[in-house]
Formats: C-alpha cells, sequence, structure tokens
C-alpha cells in the first residue's frame, strides 16, 4: 500500500493528436535552491509513457474530487485502442511547454524530462517544472501556505479518497 496523490498526464501523440492517463506514482525532488524536479515512474508500454521518452514534455494535471469521472475514464482506456472520446472535456495547450493541458484542473504543471532511470519495466522520469498553472481562486505567494482542502484532490492506492480538514502547519504541534 502506498498513499498516492492522483495526476493525469497529458501528452502529444505522433500524429500531433493528444492523449491523457491517470498516473499516481508522483513525487518531488529537489536539484538546488527552486529547481523543483517532479518525479513519475510509468510501466509498461503504454502510450502516455511512449510520448514522454518521445518527445521528453508532459502536462501533469492534478485531479480533483469533481474529475474522477474523467481520471477513471482516461484509466480504463488504452490510446493504443483508438481515441479517447466517449467523455466530454476541454482542453487548451501549455503556455510554455506544448502539451495538452485539461481546463478542468485546478493545479496544472508544464514539464519538461530532465533525466530518467529505467528499473526493470518501469522508467521513472524526474521531470523540470517549466510552467505552473493554478485556478485563479487558490492564487497565494508562497506555495508552503496552500489549503489543499480547497483543492480537494483525490488520494489514491486501490481506491479513490477525498482528504479531511487542514490540520495544521510546521511546528503548531511542538511545545
Ligand atoms: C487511478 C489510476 C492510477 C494509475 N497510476 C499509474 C501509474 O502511476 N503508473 C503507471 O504506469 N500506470 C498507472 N495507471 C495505469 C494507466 O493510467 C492506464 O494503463 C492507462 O490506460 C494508460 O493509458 P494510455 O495507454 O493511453 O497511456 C493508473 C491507472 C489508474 C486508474
Amino acid at each position: 500500500m502506498c498513499v498516492q496523490p492522483a495526476f493525469i498526464i497529458g501528452t502529444n501523440n505522433e500524429d500531433g493528436t493528444y492523449n491523457f492517463a491517470p498516473i499516481t506514482w508522483v513525487s518531488i525532488t529537489n536539484e538546488k535552491d527552486n529547481d523543483y524536479l517532479l518525479v513519475i515512474s510509468m510501466f509498461g508500454t503504454k502510450m502516455t509513457k511512449q510520448n514522454v521518452i518521445r518527445t521528453s514534455k508532459l502536462s501533469v494535471n492534478l485531479v480533483s474530487t469533481d474529475m474522477l469521472e474523467l481520471m477513471d475514464y482516461f484509466g480504463t482506456h488504452h490510446a493504443k485502442d483508438g481515441k479517447k472520446d466517449g467523455i466530454s472535456y476541454n482542453i487548451c495547450r501549455g503556455e510554455v511547454v506544448d502539451v495538452p493541458i485539461l481546463d478542468t484542473s485546478r493545479w496544472v504543471y508544464e514539464c519538461e524530462v530532465a533525466h530518467s532511470v529505467e528499473i526493470g519495466d518501469s522508467t521513472t522520469f524526474f521531470c523540470k517544472i517549466k510552467n505552473v498553472q493554478v485556478d485563479e481562486k487558490l492564487a497565494c505567494d508562497d506555495t508552503f501556505d496552500i489549503n489543499l482542502t480547497k483543492l480537494e484532490p483525490v488520494i489514491y492506492s486501490g481506491m479513490y479518497h477525498s482528504i479531511g480538514e487542514l490540520l495544521g502547519k510546521i511546528g503548531d504541534f511542538t511545545k
């Protein structure tokens, strides 16, 4: 069991169309100063993984609870079986990286792969964050000061969950 935040990854297909798939093996690391890298692992031969290997570009769209139907659809369909057009959604293009982005996501990273590591059938991508698009209602100066309950993120670990209340910040519980 591993508690995982849910994201939908947007990529460019070889024929110029786009594709989306949920990926929840997502974490973060830091090279230096403010150079954060998203760490994203993909298993097997899925189109999303092939697209990232080929183009080095991806959008990372946070999944809120109102996006569950979309995530479930993208995760139970495979691009190799045809375009995922059995559900309606709006997309735009990245402001900095040329990738498809889900209009409905409240927090979106536009990324380029800086490094990748293969372990067996999985590839882990270390992705430079080139731009972040945040819902206007969440605008903030300090990224450590985000009230996650407003993002209503979906948490996954085999089943889908939502999060509870805001508990406090670092230091609040130290005497
Ligand atoms: C909730 C959820 C989380 C998932 N997380 C991952 C993941 O972290 N890594 C991965 O390789 N596949 C993951 N998958 C599987 C892909 O999303 C799934 O195979 C998808 O159909 C791939 O689409 P594609 O072939 O169009 O790329 C997940 C699926 C679901 C439903």
